[in-house]
């Protein structure tokens, strides 16, 4: 997304601060992760947590894609938007009841389910329904995803997932379990990967997990390798990942037996590169030991840099579109500390940030926000709700 004069007039029609998603982009993603999962025949579930704005999801729906659910109300979205219930899967350490009871109301695919409790209890629900849920068993591999360790999931000090040594218990609770079909076995090490090789360790264990499973007589059909397949933050002009040899590694690496069906789930790589926060300068405040330019954008539209103190790439789209925060001095720039108006510290999008000198009312645009953006906006502070705009 590179922005034209023709975009930036477009911009003085809205209130900022807004999302602005380039649909065009989002479709030549889409696009090219079908293009190499088809390859191998692998099965893409898009990952609503990432983004479940509607028109974004309408277009991976329009892909083919299956979803991957975290919540009743990220199954209901994904049924209202038109995805067959027999494509959704539905993950998450903590389901209630009341959860679990609309999800097998709507016959689902499957749930990833994350403790043997949580075995029981869809077994005893599923029972009381005269049904038999399909389950897939999300196991902790303890494999490093080397990522922020907030948003590491796959090693055994996280919640995450069942681990390998109550596996027995878990394989005994399944054999007496008359209202639950076993599927396959389902894994998620990480958010945001950016070494792909991470992924052939993981392949090693899913190997592993799923021949214990086969030698005590279960059919493996399904193996769920998750997502996490990290965007360039730095580079957002780089907009598609490399879904090629992600791909690629997973087709070389798992033992994928016949008829055994290979599942990924997939956010961040899809969305997050379509979106860029579109903001103004309300303030600059030019101090002794620091400049501040104060933005119309808050932690509370845009949280991961306040939460996870996550980088994205700042631009004043106002002097030149291709300016922007530069490593190293840059001939004319200025270093700011970039802040939202909210009450918090922590709400600061990014410090020393070079800049060409900024005014009030100039155009700032934050960059690869499509994903874990707008979901995770608040209204903390009785702020407005987040306002979106499109491409298309
Ligand atoms: N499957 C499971 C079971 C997951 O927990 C997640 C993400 C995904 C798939 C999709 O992961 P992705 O392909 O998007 O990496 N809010 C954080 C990210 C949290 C990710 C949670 N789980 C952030 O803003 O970085």
């Amino acid at each position: 997304m590179i922005f034209s004069d023709k975009d930036i007039a477009q911009f003085a029609q809205l209130e900022t601060p807004f999302y602005y998603y380039d649909l065009n982009l989002l479709q030549q993603t889409l696009d090219a992760c079908a293009k190499y999962a088809n390859l191998y025949n692998f099965h893409v579930h898009y990952a609503m947590k990432a983004n479940f704005n509607p028109k974004v999801v309408g277009r991976v729906k329009a892909m083919g894609f299956g979803a991957d659910a975290v919540s009743g109300g990220e199954v209901r979205q994904a049924i209202d938007l038109g995805f067959p219930a027999g494509q959704i899967v539905f993950a998450g350490v903590g389901k209630s009841d009341k959860e679990i009871n609309y999800a097998l109301d709507q016959d689902i695919f499957c749930f990833n389910v994350e403790s043997i409790q949580e075995l029981e209890v869809i077994n005893d629900l599923a029972a009381k329904k005269g049904k038999v849920a399909k389950v897939a068993i999300r196991i902790n591999p303890n494999v490093d995803a080397h990522t922020h360790q907030n948003i590491t999931t796959g090693l055994d000090e996280n919640k995450f997932g069942i681990n390998s040594w109550d596996l027995p218990d878990c394989a005994t609770v399944l054999k007496q379990s008359e209202n639950l079909q076993f599927i396959g076995i389902h894994f998620h090490i990480g958010s945001q990967i950016t070494n792909l090789d991470v992924y052939k360790n993981l392949c090693v264990r899913v190997n592993e997990f799923a021949a214990w499973f086969t030698e005590r007589g279960f059919a493996v059909k399904v193996l769920n390798v998750g997502g996490g397949l990290g965007i360039d933050y730095h580079s957002p002009d780089q907009q598609i990942p490399d879904f090629e040899n992600y791909f690629k590694i997973f087709n070389e690496f798992l033992n994928v037996g016949h008829g055994q069906e290979v599942h990924f789930e997939l956010g961040r790589a899809l969305v997050g590169q379509s979106a860029s926060v579109i903001s103004q300068v309300l303030y600059v405040k030019n101090g002794k030991k620091k400049n501040f330019i104060v933005l119309d954008v808050g932690m509370t539209e845009l949280m991961r840099p306040a939460l996870y103190q996550a980088y994205h790439k700042i631009q004043n789209i106002s002097k030149s579109a291709t300016a922007g925060d530069a490593a190293g001095a840059v001939e004319g720039f200025t270093k700011y500390d970039v802040v939202g108006p909210i009450c918090e510290s922590t709400d600061c999008f990014g410090k020393e940030v070079e800049l060409p000198e900024t005014f009030r009312g100039d155009y700032i645009a934050i960059r690869s926000t499509g994903a874990y953006g707008e979901v995770m906006a608040s209204n903390y502070n009785l702020r407005e709700d987040v306002r979106v705009a499109f491409i298309e």
